[in-house]
């Protein structure tokens, strides 16, 4: 079975993605960080992203891949890299390439293949996997995103202001829904889980009774 969760930056679906997987048994996918190590690969390779031939040979030699929760660029382990500023400012010109898409859709497909997975980003129940059993839509309030931003900035010692966290909330927002293709948009059998005022532990509750309940009707 697949469990697509889609939804804005900062709504909290790869921490509640990840929980979900772990209580249901399910693999899990983290489809953003595989635009990240796109991005990161064709920033190390000095790739031009208007040049479509740049971009074929990007994918085709860029051997990205899963090792457990782990993202491995060419053999090395980039899960730490791809999270940097710099690939965060970048990974918009990888996201918006439409043969990087073709690319990755392809890749995602193949990691769903015999397993149960959940799987999140912003086109997964909308491009990705139109047939899945339960599609989930992660929302909150661009201002609660900020905020809770801002509180792991400071929980990490950094210093940010809430009126910037908050305008790159709204431009990375714009960003998203405005992506040429498989940008960020509800599935209409998507369910919405607005996360404003829950804990973490509220959210994967309730997301795991809405995938139980799928899951059993799935079954019967
Ligand atoms: O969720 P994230 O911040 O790690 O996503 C990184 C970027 O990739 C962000 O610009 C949105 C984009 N993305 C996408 O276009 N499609 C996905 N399925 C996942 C992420």
């Amino acid at each position: 079975m697949i469990v697509t969760i889609d939804g804005p930056a900062g709504a909290g679906k790869s921490t509640v993605a990840k929980r979900l997987a772990r209580r249901l048994g399910f693999g899990y996918l983290d489809t953003g960080a595989m635009y990240r190590a796109v991005a990161l690969a064709g920033e190390r390779a000095g790739v031009d992203w208007s040049n479509d031939a740049d971009i074929v040979r990007l994918t085709e030699t860029a051997d990205i891949r899963w090792r457990g929760d782990r993202i491995f660029l060419d053999g090395e382990d980039v899960s730490g890299p791809v999270r940097s500023n710099e690939i965060t400012a970048a990974v918009g010109r990888a996201a918006d390439h439409p043969l990087v898409r073709q690319h990755l859709v392809a890749l995602q497909r193949i990691a769903a293949e015999g397993v149960s997975l959940v799987t999140e980003g912003r086109d997964q129940g909308s491009v990705v996997f139109p047939d899945a059993a339960c599609k989930i839509f992660l929302d909150a309030a661009a201002e609660e995103r900020a905020r809770r931003r801002v509180e792991d900035f400071r929980a990490r010692g950094e210093k940010v202001d809430f009126a910037s966290v908050l305008a790159d909330i709204n431009r990375r927002d714009r960003e998203d829904r405005s992506r040429p293709v498989g940008p960020l948009v509800k599935p209409a059998d998507a369910v919405t889980v607005n996360t404003d005022g829950l804990t973490i532990d509220e959210v994967v509750d309730q997301l795991q009774r809405i995938a139980r309940s799928r899951l059993a009707s799935e079954q019967s």
